[in-house]
């Protein structure tokens, strides 16, 4: 699996993982924003993480898998390499949002290490609760 980062503020990202956003999410996101970072696994995964300013912290805000490519350790390699990236800029702690039914994603991020600190009632729209998931360095 090669992995690819893209950064900077307006960096579009590729047709194929807008695709896969929109499949997953229901809409896309666009260009990065100030401080996001992309990473893409080869054309079947990727993860988009802001690093936060004046801060030691930075936030997962989407990651996904394609569907045909799951359970084989993609989406746990890719967080892997994030986080490295992010300790190594200054990122001791990390944080992110899950809807409570995505069971699927709080397995990936328990068997990572990550740890559940809070529930944040009906924050997404439709009235789904958020978990709420850290990993301090
Ligand atoms: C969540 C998601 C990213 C996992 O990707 P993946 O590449 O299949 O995950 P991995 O193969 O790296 O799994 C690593 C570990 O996570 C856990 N896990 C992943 N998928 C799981 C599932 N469906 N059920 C239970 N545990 C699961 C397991 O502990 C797994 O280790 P194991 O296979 O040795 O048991 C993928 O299911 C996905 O893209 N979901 C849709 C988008 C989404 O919900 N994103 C998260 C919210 S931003």
């Amino acid at each position: 699996m090669t992995v690819i980062q893209i950064l900077g503020s307006g960096s579009l990202i590729p047709d194929w993982a807008e695709a896969l956003e929109s499949r997953e999410f229901g809409s896309v996101w666009g260009p990065l924003g100030e401080f996001e970072i992309l990473w893409l696994a080869d054309k079947l995964a990727f993860a988009r993480w802001r690093m936060i300013p004046n801060s030691a912290e930075a936030e997962l805000l989407h990651i996904a898998v394609d569907t045909a490519h799951r359970r084989v350790g993609v989406a746990k390699r890719l967080m892997v390499e994030c986080s490295k990236y992010l300790a190594a800029n200054g990122c001791a702690s990390l944080h992110l949002e899950v809807r409570a039914s995505n069971i699927p994603a709080q397995k990936l991020y328990e068997s990572l290490g990550w740890r559940r600190i809070n529930v944040r009632k009906a924050y997404y729209g439709d009235g789904e609760d958020a978990a709420i998931f850290c990993l301090s360095g």
